[in-house]
């Protein structure tokens, strides 16, 4: 998951959301219905490496709280 590949390469996610739970996926369990799996990547080069945001991460992240540019949505980084 995000959260094993981030802790071995020492990256650091910071949960914006309360509802952000570590080993589990937000609200929606992953299927882009909310905006509760928002993570920013502290770490440039490993956001830079992720595969683009679809369409539809974008219009979930427009809605999350605290938006920055390297948001994403826990659940679609693999
Ligand atoms: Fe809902 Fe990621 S868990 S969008």
């Amino acid at each position: 998951s995000l959260l094993e590949a981030a802790h071995e390469n020492d990256i650091e996610l910071e949960g914006k959301h309360a509802d952000w739970n570590v080993g589990g996926w937000g609200a929606c369990e992953g299927s882009l219905a909310c905006s509760t799996c928002h993570v920013i990547v502290m770490d440039m080069d490993y956001y830079n490496k992720l595969e683009d945001p679809t369409d539809e991460e974008n219009d979930m992240l427009d809605l999350a709280f605290g938006l920055t540019e390297s948001s994403r949505l826990g659940c679609q980084i693999v």
